[in-house]
C-alpha cells in the first residue's frame, strides 16, 4: 500500500514522519512493529509453547485425545466419531471426527466441537457472535471432488482401525485411538503422518472464571498461563475475544521428505525452510494472515496479501500434500530431520479440516486439488499479453496520448490500466469530471486496435452522506459491522469508509448491479476491474486491517473468515462481469490482491507492492513459480518494481522476466518517474520491444498452457522439480522455469551487469538456443548460457513442436487470424511432440466445442496435425471462423543431414484433391549449433488434419 495521496491532516503528518525516517535510515524496510510476531499473537504463542512442551516431555508425555471407539462408524466411505479430550479427571470433551475417504483417492479428516455445535456455550461482551465454529470455508473454496468412495474397506483391529481406499484400494490409512493420530500409507510406505507428535490441539470453549478452580484446569498445564485466553491488545487495539481462546493445531509429518513447498503468499524461496531458527533458517512461522504490508521485506515468511494453505512435499519420484482449509489467521512450523520434514500448523479459530494428497507426482496434486478448488478459468486471450499500467494516467488524453505512443514506437500493448485517481473524489463507479471528461472516446479509441481498459474498484466505500452508494450500503444493511453490530467505520483511499460485506446474498446482488451500463456510466464492453486492497487493508486498522471481532453475514466473526473475505469481494465482481448486461456474455478479467484457495477459478492475482531492486526482480520467480504449483498459476509481479525508480539496465531485465509471468503488467507508484517503454532511450527501447514481441510471439504456446491449466491445474510456468520429479539436484532451483509442457526453459536474468547464466539441466535431451540454435547437453549439471542485455536466455528442450505467430501487431486482438510458425524441436531419437489450442479467446463457446486442440507429432520423417479436440454444438461455427487460418513457416531443428540436398517437402491436407509441395531450405551451421531446415508456406490449415513429409 502506498500512501501519499491520503487527503487529511493525519496522512500527511504520517507521510512526513515517514519521508523523515527515509532521510535518516537509507533503504526502507517492512515496519515490523505493525505485524504481530508469533509471540505477540496468543494462539501462536500457545501452540508453538504446547509443542515445545509435548517435546520436552518426551514419552512422559500424557495425550488428553482418545479415539472413543464405542461410537465408531464407517458408512459410504466415511468414518464418523468422537475424539474424546480429558480436561480434567472427571471430564472429557467430546469433538466429533469425520474422515471422508474420496474416489479421487484423497482424504479429509475434519474435527469439530460438540458444545459449539449444539450452541452450549456462552458469549462474552453480549456478543452477537456465533456459536458454532466456522463451517463455511467450504462454501467458498470447494467445487469438487468429494464424490465418497464406494470401495474403501475398514477393518478395527486392536488399538486401531485400518481404512483402505484410493486406486485398487493400495492406499491406507491407519487411525490409532490412542494417542489419536492417523498416518497415510501408500505402496507400503507411510508419507503423511497426522498427530504422530502429538501437537494435536483443540482449544475447547470455556467459561471465563476469575481464578481457575481445580475442576476447570486443562490436563494440558497444572498452572495455565491464561493472558493470552479473553482480551488481547496488539498496536493499541483491542481484540475482544468474546469466544475466549479456541484456536486448533496439529502436527503433520511428511515421512521420507525432505523438500516443502507451497503455502503461498511468502516472499520466500520455493522450497521452504525450517522455522525454528538455526543457520540459514526462519525463526518465525510461515504465517497466513491476508494483510495489507508496507515494503515487504524478502526472505521472509512474514504474512502477505493471500493465502493458500496447500502444501505438497517432494522427494525422488514422489509428491505427497496437505490442504489446510480453515479461513483464520494460520501460521506453519516446519522442523525437518535427516529424514523427514515435520509441520505444525495452528489456525485462531474454526473448525480443524486437512485433505490429504498422496501423489505420486506433482501433476497429480495439481489435478487433485483443482477438483477440490477449482481450476484457473480460461482467460479472454488480451489478459495474457502486455499490460500497461501507472498510479497513474493523469486524464483520457493522457491515455490516449500512450496509447498512440505504443504505435508510434511499434511496441505491442493489449490492455491500459486507471489507478485510483480516475475517481470523482475516490468514490468508485465514478469519474473525475475534470480529468476524465469523456471516458467513452478514450474507451473507443482503445477498441479500435482491440485494445482494453482496466480500472480499480476497491471494496471500501467512501463514508459520505451525499454518495448515493454509500447511502445505498448503509441503508440496505451490506456493510460489514463491528463487534457491536453497528456499521464498521475505518479509514482506507477515500478517507472514512464503510465495507461492503460479500457474505451477504444481498450484498452480492446489489454489487452485481452496479456494474450495468448504465449504472457503471462510462464504460463500454472493452472496460475489466481491478480489486485491490481486499484483505482488506484499513489503514487505521489492527495491523492494516479489521479488527478481528468485527461481524460478517450470519454473525461470523471477521476472525472466522479473515483470509476467504478477499475472494468474497472478487467473487461478487466475477458475477457482477457476467451480467453487466443480458446476452453479452464475454469471460470476466478481473485482478486481486488478496486472495485464498479458490481464487483462481475467477482471478489473476500479482504480488503487490514490490520495489525497484534487483533482489526483487529475483524474488518475482519463486513467487510466481509457487503459485503455480499451489493452483493459482495466473499470477505475476509488478514489472519495473512498483516503489522507486528503477535504471534502465533493471527496467530491460525486468521486462525480459516479466514476459514469463503468466500475467504480464508494468506498474509503478505515483511518486515514480514515467516509464513506459517508448520512453526509455535507445538501446533500451528496442530491446525492450523485442522481449514483449517475444511474449507476443509465443501467444499461442501461452493460451495452450493457459489452456492445460484450466482442466488439470498445471502451472502455467513450471519449476525444474514438477518437470523433473526424478532429479534431486534440481528441486531447490527456483529461479528458471518452463512454460507449460512445451519444453521452453529460461532462465531470465536477476542481477546487475550479467553477460552469462548458468541454465541448470536435468536430463540427457539436447537443448537449443531459443535464437541461435546452439546446443547444451548433459545432465545434472549447469550450462552457460551468454546473455548480454539483448539477450533473454531461453533454451528449447528436444522433443516439442512449439506453435508461434510471427507476425509483430499492435495488439493480441489484431492477430487473431494470423498465420502459424511450428517449431519442431527433435529429440534424440528424431521425434518430438507438442499441441495447440484456440478458442474465440472471448467468449464461453468453447465449453460447447467451440475450440480446435490438435496434437502435432514428427515421427519418421512426417510432421502430422490430428485433432484431439471433444466436438459440441459451437465446433463447426468455430471452425468455420478459423477455416482460413494457416501454418506459413516450419522449422525443424537439428534436422538430420540427409535432407541437405532437399529442396521441397510434400504437403497432404485431409479433404484436398491431390498432395502439393513447399520449399524447403536446409541450414547447415556449425559452431555448436543444430542445422535446420525451413519449410515456407506449406499452406495446411491450422484446423484440419495434415501432412508433411520430409
Ligand atoms: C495499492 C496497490 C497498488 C496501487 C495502489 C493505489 O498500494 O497495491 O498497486 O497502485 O494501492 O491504488
Amino acid at each position: 500500500m502506498a500512501r501519499s495521496r491520503l487527503l487529511s491532516c493525519w496522512t500527511l503528518l504520517f507521510s512526513l514522519a515517514i519521508l523523515f525516517g527515509c532521510l535518516i535510515i537509507p533503504g526502507v524496510t517492512v515496519k515490523h512493529e505493525n505485524f504481530k510476531k508469533c509471540d505477540q499473537s496468543g494462539f501462536c504463542k500457545r501452540n508453538r509453547a504446547h509443542a515445545d512442551d509435548v517435546s520436552a516431555k518426551g514419552s512422559s508425555f500424557t495425550s488428553p485425545y482418545e479415539l472413543d471407539t464405542f461410537e465408531l462408524a464407517f458408512e459410504n466411505g466415511q468414518l464418523s466419531g468422537n475424539i474424546l479430550k480429558t480436561v480434567s479427571p472427571t471430564e472429557k470433551k467430546k469433538l466429533p471426527l469425520l474422515i471422508s475417504f474420496f474416489e479421487s483417492g484423497v482424504a479429509r479428516v475434519t474435527v469439530d466441537e460438540a458444545k459449539r455445535l449444539t450452541g452450549d456455550i456462552e458469549i462474552r461482551h453480549g456478543s452477537q457472535a456465533r456459536k458454532e465454529r466456522y463451517n463455511e470455508a467450504e462454501s467458498w473454496v470447494i467445487v469438487g471432488g468429494l464424490e465418497l468412495s464406494k470401495s474403501a474397506t475398514f477393518s478395527p483391529e486392536d488399538g486401531y482401525t485400518k481404512v483402505l481406499y484410493g486406486p485398487n484400494n493400495t492406499y491406507e490409512a491407519v487411525i490409532r485411538h490412542y494417542p489419536f493420530s492417523v498416518e497415510f500409507n501408500r505402496d507400503g510406505q507411510t508419507h503423511v503422518q497426522l498427530n504422530n507428535k502429538n501437537f494435536l490441539n483443540v482449544e475447547h470453549w470455556r467459561r471465563k472464571v476469575e481464578a481457575p478452580t481445580e475442576g476447570e484446569q486443562d490436563v494440558l498445564g497444572d498452572q495455565e498461563d491464561e493472558s493470552t485466553w479473553w482480551e488481547e491488545t496488539f498496536g493499541g487495539n483491542t481484540d475482544s475475544k468474546p469466544r475466549g481462546p479456541e484456536s486448533v493445531g496439529l502436527d503433520i509429518t511428511f515421512t521420507g521428505y525432505n523438500h516443502v513447498f507451497g503455502i503461498p503468499e511468502h516472499a520466500d524461496s520455493l522450497s521452504l525452510r525450517e522455522t525454528r531458527g538455526g543457520p540459514g533458517n526462519h525463526e518465525e512461522p510461515y504465517r497466513m494472515y491476508n494483510s495489507d504490508v508496507f515494503e515487504y521485506e524478502l526472505n521472509s515468511p512474514m504474512t502477505l496479501y493471500g493465502s493458500i494453505p496447500l502444501m505438497q512435499a517432494h522427494r525422488k519420484d514422489s509428491t505427497v500434500g496437505v490442504f489446510w482449509l480453515n479461513a483464520a489467521e494460520t501460521w506453519v512450523d516446519i522442523v525437518k530431520s535427516k529424514t523427514d520434514t515435520q509441520t505444525h500448523w495452528f489456525s485462531e479459530a474454526g473448525q480443524l479440516d486437512v485433505f490429504v494428497f498422496l501423489g505420486p507426482s506433482p501433476s497429480d496434486i495439481s489435478r487433485k486439488y483443482g477438483e477440490l478448488t477449482g481450476y484457473t478459468q480460461l482467460p479472454q486471450q488480451f489478459a495474457i499479453a502486455y499490460h500497461q499500467c501507472r498510479w497513474n494516467y493523469v486524464t483520457d488524453e493522457d491515455v490516449k496520448e500512450v496509447d498512440r505512443n505504443f504505435d508510434k514506437y511499434q511496441i505491442p500493448y493489449d490492455v491500459i490500466w486507471l489507478d485510483i485517481e480516475y475517481l470523482d473524489d475516490r468514490k468508485y463507479f465514478t469519474w473525475d469530471p475534470l480529468t476524465f471528461p469523456n471516458p467513452i472516446g478514450m474507451e473507443e479509441q482503445l477498441d479500435d486496435s482491440e485494445r482494453k481498459l482496466v480500472v480499480i474498484i476497491d471494496p471500501h466505500i467512501k463514508n459520505q452522506e451525499k454518495f448515493d452508494i454509500s447511502k445505498e450500503l448503509k441503508s440496505k444493511g451490506l456493510a460489514t459491522k463491528n463487534k457491536d453490530g453497528d456499521i464498521y467505520e475505518g479509514w482506507c483511499w477515500p478517507g472514512s469508509s464503510n465495507w461492503i460485506d460479500c457474505f451477504n446474498p444481498a450484498a452480492i446482488k446489489w454489487w452485481i448491479g452496479l456494474f450495468k451500463y448504465d449504472r457503471f456510466k462510462g464504460t463500454l464492453p472493452n472496460v475489466f476491474i481491478w480489486n485491490d486492497m481486499n484483505e482488506p487493508s484499513v489503514f487505521n486498522g489492527p495491523e492494516t486491517t479489521m479488527p478481528k471481532d468485527n461481524l460478517h453475514h450470519g454473525n461470523w466473526e471477521h476472525r472466522d473468515v479473515h483470509n476467504v473475505n478477499g475472494i468474497t469481494f472478487v467473487n461478487a465482481t466475477y458475477q457482477a462481469m457476467l451480467e453487466r448486461k443480458k446476452g453479452e456474455i464475454r469471460r470476466p478479467f478481473i485482478l486481486t490482491r488478496s486472495f485464498y484457495a479458490g481464487a483462481q477459478r475467477t482471478s489473476a492475482m500479482w504480488t503487490g507492492d514490490n520495489q525497484a531492486t534487483w533482489e526483487h526482480l529475483a524474488m518475482s520467480l519463486p513467487m510466481v513459480l509457487n503459485n503455480g504449483i499451489s493452483g493459482y498459476p495466473f499470477a505475476g509481479a509488478d514489472v519495473g518494481g512498483f516503489f522507486h525508480n528503477p535504471s534502465k539496465e533493471l527496467l530491460t531485465r525486468w521486462y525480459q522476466t516479466g514476459i514469463w509471468y503468466p500475467f504480464f503488467r508494468a506498474h509503478a507508484h505515483i511518486d515514480t518517474r514515467r516509464r513506459e517503454p517508448y520512453l526509455i532511450q535507445e538501446p533500451f527501447r528496442s530491446i525492450i520491444t523485442q522481449a514483449i514481441r517475444l511474449r507476443y510471439q509465443l501467444l499461442p504456446a501461452w493460451y495452450t498452457a493457459f489452456h492445460e491449466a484450466s482442466v488439470n491445474g498445471t502451472p502455467i510456468v513450471r519449476p525444474q522439480f514438477y518437470v523433473h520429479p526424478s532429479d534431486e539436484a534440481g528441486f531447490a532451483i527456483d529461479d528458471q522455469l518452463y512454460l507449460g509442457s512445451t519444453g521452453i526453459l529460461a532462465k531470465p536474468v536477476v542481477s546487475e551487469d550479467a553477460t552469462a547464466v548458468d541454465i541448470y539441466i536435468a536430463d540427457d535431451e539436447k537443448y537449443y538456443d531459443y535464437y541461435d540454435y546452439t546446443v547444451y547437453q548433459g545432465a545434472g549439471k549447469k550450462h552457460s548460457v551468454p546473455a548480454p542485455i539483448e539477450k533473454v536466455p531461453v533454451l528449447m528442450q528436444g522433443g516439442h513442436v512449439i506453435p508461434r505467430k510471427d507476425r509483430p501487431r499492435r495488439s493480441s486482438g489484431l492477430m487473431k487470424y494470423d498465420p502459424y510458425t511450428l517449431v519442431v524441436v527433435l529429440d534424440k531419437n528424431g521425434q518430438a511432440e507438442g499441441t495447440l489450442y484456440v478458442d474465440d479467446g472471448e467468449t464461453f463457446d468453447y465449453q460447447r466445442g467451440g475450440y480446435i486442440h490438435r496434437r502435432f507429432r514428427f515421427e519418421g520423417s512426417t510432421l502430422s496435425s490430428e485433432d484431439i479436440a471433444t466436438h459440441g454444438p459451437q465446433t463447426a461455427a468455430y471452425l468455420n471462423t478459423i477455416a482460413g487460418v494457416r501454418v506459413e513457416r516450419v522449422v525443424v531443428i537439428d534436422a538430420p543431414k540427409e535432407w541437405q540436398d532437399r529442396t521441397t517437402v510434400t504437403v497432404i491436407e485431409d479433404g484436398a484433391k491431390a498432395s502439393s509441395s513447399a520449399s524447403l531450405e536446409y541450414h547447415a551451421q556449425g559452431d555448436g549449433k543444430a542445422p535446420y531446415v525451413v519449410v515456407k508456406n506449406p499452406n495446411v490449415g491450422i484446423s484440419k488434419a495434415w501432412r508433411i513429409e520430409f
